[in-house]
C-alpha cells in the first residue's frame, strides 16, 4: 500500500520551511559566513567527527535510538522522505531483449516494465508517448512486451539515429522515432500524442518532466508515468505546477536544486572522495577570496586524477584557468595548504555541506510531490514511489497517475 501523496506533502512542507536557510544555501557562497543558519548544537557534533564517521552519520548506520542533535535530524528526514517500493518481481529481460543496453539501462527498463505490466491487466496499453526517449531502449521494449505501438519523441536526431538503426534492423515496425523538441511541440505531433493510453517520460531532466506531466494531461491520458532527473539544468526555471505548491511558500534556489540532484552518497569510497574535491575547492575559493579579492567563480569540473596532484599543482592549473599566471602563486599556496587557520576552516565548511546534504532527499521529494499532486488536482489516482534501487539508479523517485 503506498503512502499518499498529500500526507507526505503534509509531512515534508513544516520541516522544509524550518530549515530553509541550511537547504537553500550553497556553503561556498556564504563563506565566511557559512556557519550563520546552522544550529550550535548540530555543528558541535559534526565538527570533530571523521570523514568515514561523517559517512555513517549521514547514512543513519548506527544510530539505532541515539539521541543525538544530528541522529534526530537524519531520522527525522529519513522518515518524511521515506516512500513505498515496487514489489520483488522475476520479470527479466533475455538476452535479446536487453541487447545494447547496458547493465543500468536493463535494469532500469525491466522495473518501469514491471510497473507497467500490472497496470497493462487492468488497463489495455495499445498507444504509448516515449517522452524524452534517447535512443529508444525502454520504447523497443514496451513495443515488443506490451504489443503497443510506441512513438519515441526526442530533439537529438544522433542519438535516435543511432537507435533506429539497431532497433529496426531486428524489424520492430511498432516503435517509431520523432526528432521534436518538447518545449515547442507542433499541432501536428500534440494530435499524434493524444492518441497515446500512457505517456511516460524516464529520466526527463529538469522542467521537461513538468512539461511531460502537462502535456499528459492536457491530451488525457490515461496513464502516466514519470521519473525526473538533474533538476538544476533548466536555468532560472520555477518549480511548483500544483495549486499545493504555489500556496506552499517554498522557493528552490539554484543550489537547492543541485542538492536535489546529488543525493547522499551511497558508497564511502565516493564519499571521501567527494570530501577530497571539497577539500581543494573549498581551500581554492578561500585562496581566491582572501588573497585575490575575487568573489565566487566557477573553476570548471575536472577528472578524478587532478585531485591527486598536490593542493598547490591543482590550485596553478586552476588559476591558469582562469588566466591567472598560477606559477606565480606556487609558495604562498603551498604556504596557504599549511596554514593551521585556513585548514579549520576548510573543516568548517565541509561540515556544513555535510549537515546541508542531509536535506537532499526532502528537496528532491518536495519536486517529485508536487508533480504528483498536480496530477491529482487535475483529477487522476496518483502515486509518488521508488521505482529503482538508489544504488544502482539514485534518482529512482516515480509519480504515476491513472483515470
Ligand atoms: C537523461 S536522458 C533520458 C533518456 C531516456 N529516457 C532514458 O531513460 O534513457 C534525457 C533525454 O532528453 C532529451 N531531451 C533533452 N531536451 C529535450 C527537449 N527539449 N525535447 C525533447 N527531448 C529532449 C535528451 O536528448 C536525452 O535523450
Amino acid at each position: 500500500m503506498s503512502k499518499e501523496v498529500n500526507k507526505l506533502w503534509d509531512n515534508l512542507i513544516p520541516v522544509l520551511h524550518e530549515y530553509k536557510n541550511i537547504w537553500s544555501m550553497e556553503t561556498i557562497y556564504e563563506y565566511p559566513n557559512h556557519l550563520q543558519h546552522i544550529p550550535e548544537k548540530l555543528f558541535d557534533e559534526i565538527i570533530p567527527l571523521t570523514t568515514e564517521e561523517i559517512f555513517s552519520t549521514l547514512r543513519q548506520d548506527n544510530l539505532g535510538s541515539q539521541s543525538t542533535c544530528s541522529g534526530n535530524l537524519v531520522r527525522l528526514l529519513r522518515e518524511i522522505t521515506s516512500l513505498s517500493k515496487i514489489q520483488k518481481s522475476d520479470f527479466s529481460l533475455n538476452i535479446l531483449q536487453s541487447r545494447y543496453m547496458t547493465p543500468k539501462k536493463k535494469y532500469e527498463v525491466e522495473k518501469v516494465i514491471q510497473v507497467l505490466l500490472s497496470e497493462h491487466r487492468q488497463i489495455k496499453i495499445n498507444k504509448i508517448t516515449d517522452c524524452c526517449g534517447g535512443a529508444g531502449y525502454l520504447a523497443n521494449s514496451l513495443a515488443n512486451i506490451l504489443d503497443a505501438k510506441v512513438l519515441s519523441i526526442d530533439n537529438d536526431s544522433k542519438i535516435q539515429e543511432n537507435g533506429l538503426a539497431r532497433f529496426l534492423k531486428h524489424g520492430n515496425c511498432n516503435i517509431s522515432f520523432l526528432n521534436h523538441d518538447l518545449n515547442f511541440i507542433k499541432e501536428e505531433v500534440y494530435n499524434q500524442i493524444k492518441e497515446s493510453d500512457l505517456i511516460i517520460g524516464i529520466h526527463t531532466c529538469s522542467h521537461l518532466s513538468d512539461l511531460q506531466l502537462q502535456i499528459a494531461v492536457e491530451t488525457d491520458a490515461r496513464l502516466i508515468l514519470n521519473v525526473g532527473c538533474c533538476y538544476y539544468k533548466t536555468k532560472g526555471y520555477k518549480y511548483g505546477i500544483s495549486q499545493q505548491a504555489k500556496l506552499s511558500n517554498i522557493e528552490l534556489s539554484g543550489p537547492s536544486l543541485l542538492l536535489a540532484a546529488r543525493g547522499i552518497e551511497t558508497d564511502l569510497d565516493s564519499f571521501i572522495f567527494s570530501i577530497n574535491v571539497k577539500k581543494y575547492r573549498y581551500l581554492l575559493h578561500i585562496y581566491l577570496k582572501e588573497v585575490l579579492g575575487l568573489e565566487f567563480i566557477a573553476v570548471g569540473g575536472l577528472k578524478p586524477k587532478e585531485y591527486e596532484k598536490s593542493f598547490e599543482d591543482y590550485a596553478i592549473s586552476r588559476l591558469d584557468t582562469l588566466g591567472i599566471k598560477g606559477e606565480d602563486h606556487r609558495k604562498d599556496l603551498i604556504d596557504f595548504h599549511n596554514n593551521k587557520k585556513k585548514q579549520e576552516m576548510v573543516k568548517e565548511m565541509i561540515a556544513v555541506n555535510a549537515i546541508r546534504s542531509i536535506f537532499s532527499r526532502a528537496v528532491e521529494l518536495y519536486i517529485a510531490l508536487d508533480r504528483g499532486l498536480y496530477l491529482k488536482e487535475a483529477g487522476y489516482d496518483s502515486n509518488v514511489f521508488e521505482c529503482f534501487d538508489p544504488k544502482i539508479s539514485p534518482r529512482n523517485i516515480c509519480i504515476m497517475g491513472r483515470r
